[in-house]
């Protein structure tokens, strides 16, 4: 038979396939997601996410340490405060929980990268990203709390901040809060195209984070938007984002490529909770095989156009580069 191209060819040997793979990645790009508890001695698993676990400040050691040795070299920072209230000041507290897990990863783990999520959720009685006034939150009062909350982290030991929150404006009040202290050299990371999305059910649980009433759908983006994005992703680098996120990962990779083709900063993709909790259920069930799909995931998520991946995998992942299954 005569065939002008036989796209088998390239596929057969396993040294040429990879030599003409597509998608290349690293393990210095994965980021992991800890949560820091407060009290002592704590390494409690959250039940919805399987082999997670919330971290006191006194045991973030080990897993900082598990992770280092594993090649995860950037980690974000989630806390998990004893008390809410209706303003949300633990996530501003100088000594705050999240404040604190920063001083101790600096302290224990100086290599490590640290990136701070700034976000209400965790530290309100009412579980919504900011204040509110009535029923719905207030955009502009929240972004003095955020800029503060940015500040404090910094101040602890944060080298980069995430805002997660989704108010309008608060990249460039950060940016502006972070500049007027001298900390122009400390990089944002926006969660710029973020969705109101049922995969975060399970941090909800992990962050006991569930709005009280409502949800979060008149800040967070309508999933059926895709210029939407464009517009979200445009703003937040007008106001002077370093790198953009789209999040979930998994279900958004169009928006990944979208957003990658139309500007030209670094892209991180956040492959969420109930990714990582379908994943670790269906494979307990016997129904996947847990690594081979957490792999095609995150190839999916590169090839997409991710430059950076927050991952509850990314121990694993890093260790399946290493032994390269993938990459
Ligand atoms: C805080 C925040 C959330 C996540 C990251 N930052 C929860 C939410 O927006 O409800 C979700 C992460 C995950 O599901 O793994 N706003």
């Amino acid at each position: 038979m005569e065939l002008s191209s036989r796209p088998r060819r390239l596929r057969s040997n396993p040294n040429l396939r990879k030599m003409v793979r597509e998608t290349r990645m690293d393990k210095s790009s994965l980021v992991y997601p800890m949560f820091v508890v407060e009290g002592r001695n704590i390494k409690e698993e959250i039940p919805s996410m399987y082999g997670q676990y919330r971290y006191s400040v006194d045991r973030m050691e080990e897993k900082l340490t598990e992770l280092m040795d594993a090649g995860v070299t950037n980690v974000m920072l989630f806390g998990i405060p004893a008390h809410k209230d209706e303003a949300g000041s633990g996530a501003y507290a100088q000594d705050g929980i999240v404040q604190q897990g920063f001083r101790k990863a600096k302290e224990v783990c100086p290599q490590m990268y640290l990136i701070g999520d700034v976000c209400m959720c965790e530290y309100t009685s009412h579980g919504h990203c900011g204040v509110l006034r009535g029923q719905d939150v207030d955009n502009d009062q929240t972004l003095k709390l955020l800029a503060k909350t940015a500040l404090s982290q910094v101040q602890a030991g944060a080298d980069m901040v995430a805002p997660s929150d989704m108010m309008d404006g608060r990249v460039g009040a950060i940016r502006r809060m972070l500049d007027e202290n001298h900390y122009e050299n400390i990089p944002i990371m926006a969660y710029s195209v973020k969705f109101a999305s049922s995969f975060y059910g399970p941090f909800r649980d992990a962050a006991d984070s569930a709005p009280a009433f409502g949800d979060r759908k008149t800040y967070q983006m309508d999933y059926h938007n895709r210029r939407e994005a464009i517009k979200e992703a445009m703003l937040d680098v007008a106001e002077g984002a370093d790198i953009l996120m789209v999040k979930p990962a998994m279900a958004y990779g169009d928006l990944i490529r979208e957003v990658k083709d139309q500007t030209n900063l670094p892209m991180a993709s956040y492959s969420v909770s109930g990714e990582y909790a379908m994943v670790k259920t269906t494979a307990a069930a016997g129904f996947i095989d847990e690594k081979r799909i957490m792999c095609e995931m995150a190839v999916s998520a590169y090839r997409a156009g991710t430059d950076i991946y927050i991952t509850y995998f990314a121990k694993e992942l890093a260790k399946c580069m290493e032994e390269g299954k993938i990459g």
